[in-house]
Order: structure tokens, then sequence, then C-alpha cells
């Protein structure tokens, strides 16, 4: 009844931002996403008969409520009531736009699954997170990631990510300028449910998901960076705008954001290939390749309030550990 399991952080390059069914989580469009080796998060889950309720213990910061309320799926799944000991940390900071939820909620599908016996394909693994958050579909598996919208809007079961190159097969980096640990202000799920309603933008934004995400499928099977590079950068534009359309807008930048976005459209203009995207957060993620990545963190160092610079490579499936806290 316990298991432990390992998942790493993913970066949409082509973003994730609105549901079409917010009872299953059924995102809007869907997305394509890299695996952060370096960021991860690890989940161990016991369930135990002497407990009354869920002991969960996120040792990085988090919201137990929500991790409750995904124990509940994985009870029904498994046809039992038993509550749980769950204990979980990241090796980065939580909450502040490095996809946190996302790493978090796919070790916690993979661990609670296991946990409660249930035998789950990796397909319903990642349906499974996707209920827990939209982008942790995509953090179980490794490399470049498509999160496939689906169709089926009665059980959602074909609302899950699949593999499009293991991490290997197009070795990149990411550099992420940290610009500021603390916890978002208005929360993805609030922040999509926003820009739904009131963005003049939205529509058009989920009117040309398929496109961005047929070119963007083409340009990582050309092995493309400059392509991949130019899609994301239109992608995470494209998307700030419809927030910035929303009443109240929704500003995740910071001035630093903007000057760290800079300061790549410089290097490219040096002949360096770096290409930036933004989450729901101050944070500027760098792809480029791995040759690059330490003059990429050279220049983002150097940018008035960028606070810290982590250089990644692109890392692995989600996959069960043995028990970090034995
Ligand atoms: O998985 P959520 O609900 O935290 O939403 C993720 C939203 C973005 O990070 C902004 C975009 C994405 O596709 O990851």
């Amino acid at each position: 009844m316990q298991a432990a399991a390992r998942a790493h952080a993913n970066i949409a390059l082509i973003k994730y931002w609105g549901k079409r069914d917010s009872a299953l989580n059924l995102p809007a469009t869907g997305s394509i996403s890299v695996t952060l080796e370096a960021l991860h998060s690890e989940t161990r889950v016991r369930f135990d008969p002497n407990l009354v309720t869920d002991a969960i213990m996120l040792e990085s910061g988090g919201d137990a409520e929500r991790v409750s309320r995904f124990l509940d799926l994985v009870r029904a799944l498994a046809g039992m009531e038993m509550r749980a000991d769950v204990r979980s940390r990241n090796n980065f900071p939580t909450g502040a736009g490095l996809a946190s939820s996302a790493s978090g909620f796919a070790a916690l599908a993979l661990a609670a699954s296991r946990a409660a016996g249930i035998e789950a394909s990796p397909s319903e693994l990642s349906a499974l997170a996707r209920q827990g958050s939209g982008s942790a579909a995509r953090s179980l598996y490794g490399g470049f990631v498509e999160m496939q919208r689906g169709r089926d809007d009665r059980t959602g079961a074909d609302a899950h990510a699949v593999p499009l190159l293991a991490a290997h097969e197009w070795p990149l980096a990411v550099v992420v300028a940290i610009i500021d640990t603390g916890t978002k202000s208005v929360g993805s799920t609030d922040g999509m449910t926003r820009t739904a309603a009131t963005s003049p933008f939205h529509d058009a934004w989920v009117a040309g998901a398929d496109a961005d995400l047929a070119a963007m499928r083409t340009a990582i099977r050309d092995r493309n960076l400059e392509r991949v590079g130019e899609l994301t950068e239109h992608s995470c534009l494209k998307m700030h705008a419809t927030m910035l359309g929303a009443q109240p807008g929704l500003i995740y930048w910071q001035p630093a954001t903007l000057a760290a976005w800079q300061t790549l459209a410089d290097l490219r203009a040096d002949g360096l290939a770096a290409y930036g995207t933004i989450d729901a957060g101050p944070q500027v993620k760098a792809l480029c390749r791995i040759a690059d990545a330490d003059a990429v963190t050279a220049a983002l160092a150097q940018v008035p309030g960028v606070r810290d610079v982590r250089i990644s490579h692109l890392g692995p499936d989600a996959s069960l550990i043995a028990d970090p806290w034995a």
C-alpha cells in the first residue's frame, strides 16, 4: 500500500491556457512541452487503514486540500476508502511559475495509483494526472511531449499526453532565469477562467492552437531549433496577450522579465540561438543548444533583477523510486 515516485517539471513551448470543462479538467487546446531534468518533485504515498483523515506533508509548500481531492479520485478508481499519508518535496520553489504543480501531480498520480494497486497504462496515468493539474499530464513523459486536447467530453480518457521525442533524441538545454520566487497572485485555474470569461482575444487563441501545434510538431521532427524557438516565443507572447486582454488584466511579468526577454533577443542578434518562454509567473526560461547554455546563463545572470540562473538538460519519464524518507 506504499509507493514513491519522481517526476520532472516541464515547460510548455506551445502553451495550454484555457479549459473546456473544469470538472474533468479538460483543456481547450493541446499543448507541447519539454521536460526538465533539473527540476523535480518526489512524492511518497502510503494508504493506511488507521488514518481517519489524509495526513499530507508538502515540505516545499503547496495546497494539501487539492492533494486530498486528488486522492479521492484515486480512491474512487481503486474502490476503496482508506486515507493516506503523503509526503512530497520539490528541489525548486513551489507555485512561482516553475511548473511545480506539473511535477507534483505527476509524481502523486504515479505514486498514489501504484500504492492503491491500480494497474494503469501510461496514457491512463497521464489522464489521471491531468485531473490534478493540466500541465501534469505532460510530466509523465521525458523529452518533448504533446498533450492531446482529446474529443471525449464524457470521460476525458483521450485527454492525455503522448511522447514526441525522448531527451536523448534531441538533447537541448533550458536556462531558467529566476526573478521572483514568491507565490503568484492569481493561480493558473483562476487566471484561465478569467481569461476565457473576459478576454476578447480568447477565441482567437483557441482557434490558432491547431496550426501552432502542427507547425511545432514538424519543427521538432526536423530538429529545427530556430523554428522551434520562433514558434515558442509566438505561443508565449500570444498567451500573455490573451491574459492582458482579461478584465482585470493579468500581468505576470516584472520589469526584469522583459529585460531578460530582451537579453535573449540581443544574444540572437549576436548569432546565438536562445529563445524565451514565460508561464504564469515572472521567470524567463530560455531554450538553447547545450553548448550555448553557459553563455546564455552568463548573459541572463547580468540582468538586473535576475536572482538566480539554473541550467537544465531535458529530463526523463516519471518513475517509481525507493522511499526518499526511509
Ligand atoms: O497546469 P496548470 O493548470 O498549472 O496550467 C499551466 C499553465 C501554463 O504553465 C501557463 C502553460 C502550460 O502549458 O504549462
